[in-house]
């Protein structure tokens, strides 16, 4: 088992299969059992940036497990904003807490504080890098709400080419023979072409349009992401693009059956409100997976079996 939750890339199948039959433990456990699993254990929440489903959910997760939490959820209420480094905060916190969940605009800023930390360190999101904690509970939603994860076809829509959980999940899609995608995005925020390299030459089939509505036909999975203002150097170029799909219920007329719409969320206006009472509106039980996946992650990182 390692030390931290980093990124998909250091993961082995096998290592996410065990997340998700955690997480299936986790859910099957009664609240009963689970509150006893972690008394007088302390996770700190270190989050930088902005977050209410991560953060909320890891708090969550520690209390249903019996254990507590402490940190912050802006930096301007912390010493940082005093000039204290990051490293100096990681190494203060670390002496008041057994698990580190950190979330931070910079790339790579899990990895060191891994380095910097005798704790296990959760990347909880680090700039337009990695989210790993979302990509295991995608995973989780996925296999829960279509039955299998092999053999789909994914659709991404939107930012993809800022988009962490975007970058998280496709790799780990791969990891578990997914090998047909369709990549919905204006042509300024397409999947970075280092993601198409990967894998076997020929493997796997990248079909890139910018048509949604092609997209909605042919999926098994539809997963939508926000147009993030705040990752644009120029708020310009974000104008330009911020409405560029928007998902209405009329437009799902058009999907299979067993189709399912996933958003990590927040949402903006890509997904209007009237797909919340279809059939095929995934993203709210997907929020909700993210206490269950986050319980599993806190045990596994704390060696505590369930
Ligand atoms: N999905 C996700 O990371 O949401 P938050 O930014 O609200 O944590």
């Amino acid at each position: 088992m390692k030390k931290d939750l980093i990124s998909m890339e250091d993961l082995t199948l096998d290592e996410v299969k065990d997340y998700l039959v955690t997480a299936a433990r986790v859910e099957e456990a009664s609240l009963e059992e689970r509150v006893k699993l972690l008394p007088g254990r302390i996770m700190a929440a270190l989050f930088f940036e902005p977050s209410t489903r991560t953060r909320l959910s890891f708090e969550s997760a520690m209390h249903r497990l019996g254990g507590s939490v402490i940190g912050f959820a802006a930096k301007d209420a912390t010493s940082v904003s005093k000039g204290e480094s990051f490293t100096d905060t990681i190494h203060t916190v670390e002496s008041y807490s057994d698990i580190l969940v950190i979330r931070h605009p910079g790339e790579g800023t899990g990895r060191l504080a891994a380095k910097e930390s005798f704790l296990p360190v959760i990347n909880a999101g680090d700039g337009s890098n990695q989210h790993p904690t979302q990509t295991l509970l995608d995973l989780y939603t996925i296999q829960k709400d279509l039955g299998k994860i092999e053999g789909l076809k994914i659709a991404f829509v939107g930012d993809l080419k800022y988009s962490r959980t975007v970058h998280s999940l496709i790799r780990a899609l791969m990891m578990f023979n997914v090998t047909d995608f369709t990549l919905v995005a204006p042509e300024s925020l397409r999947l970075p072409a280092h993601f198409m390299r990967t894998g076997q030459p020929g493997k796997f089939t990248f079909h890139e349009t910018e048509h949604l509505e092609e997209a909605i036909r042919t999926s098994d999975v539809l997963y939508m992401t926000r147009i993030q203002r705040e990752r644009f150097p120029d708020i310009l170029e974000y104008e330009k693009v911020k409405d560029s799909y928007v998902l209405t219920a009329e437009m799902l007329e058009e999907a299979q059956e067993h189709m399912r719409v996933l958003h990590p969320l927040p949402r903006v206006n890509e997904i209007a409100y009237d797909v919340d009472k279809t059939k095929f509106a995934g993203y709210f039980p997907q929020a909700r997976n993210g206490v269950i996946m986050r319980q599993a992650i806190i045990l596994k990182h704390l060696g505590v079996s369930i």
